[in-house]
């Protein structure tokens, strides 16, 4: 038998608001090889991780919430970019804006998110220092699909840690750091590989197919 071609990279794009190590993690690891990251959208101009992407020569652009009527006309915009450049999968790495379902209708089932607690404990904004505010001493970090809600999708990947000794966000976060790292390229190896479905019997719950 002949050896079958390795798959085309899925096309990707990346949204962010901030830093950008995640998206760092994603041009580094699975960039050219399981996927190509063929657009990267930040809420904020002048978002170091817009420079992350340059670097690479991936086209960014930059959609302001301020810049649209509202929230849906952004969505509307944003999408049309992201499909323009033939993403097949949104990763949200750090986007600091909620995506309403218009957008989610445009790339159905096909929009993740990394979160740095173990949801359903702690959704939101200030996730690590709600987590330090309650006193856990397990923290950790999911990649879910994104629904309409806040960080209330499907999980798809989830690693834990204990932290007893940590008393500062600093102190998550460093720790928190790698293991997204890790989490987010591994589910997007796993899109791309077709092997992330909805279990029939309970579709809150993802099947990882291998
Ligand atoms: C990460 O902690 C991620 O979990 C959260 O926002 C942060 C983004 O960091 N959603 P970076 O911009 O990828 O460095």
């Amino acid at each position: 038998m002949p050896d079958q071609p390795p798959p085309e990279p899925l096309p990707i794009a990346v949204l962010v608001s901030g830093t950008g190590t995640n998206l760092q993690a994603l041009l580094d690891t699975v960039h050219t090889r399981e996927a190509r990251v063929v657009a990267v959208a930040s809420s904020v101009a002048g978002a170091p991780a817009l420079e992350r992407a340059a670097a690479r020569g991936v086209p960014t652009e930059v959609f302001p919430r301020a810049g649209y009527s509202d929230r849906g006309a952004r969505d509307e915009t944003l999408a049309d970019w992201l499909h323009a450049r033939g993403a097949r999968l949104v990763v949200l790495a750090g986007y600091m804006e909620l995506l309403g379902e218009g957008f989610l209708e445009r790339f159905p089932g096909a929009v993740i998110n990394v979160h740095p607690s173990l949801l359903p404990a702690f959704p939101g904004l200030g996730a690590i220092e709600q987590a330090l505010a309650y006193g856990v001493t397990v923290f950790g970090v999911t990649v879910h699909f994104v629904d309409a809600g806040v960080d209330s999708g499907p999980v798809i990947l989830q690693r834990a840690v204990e932290l007893p000794d940590a008393r500062t966000p600093g102190d998550v976060l460093a720790a928190l750091r790698p293991l997204e790292h890790a989490l987010l390229p591994e589910a997007v190896r796993l899109f791309a590989r077709a092997a992330l479905r909805r279990d029939p019997e309970h579709p809150r719950r993802i099947v990882i197919d291998g």
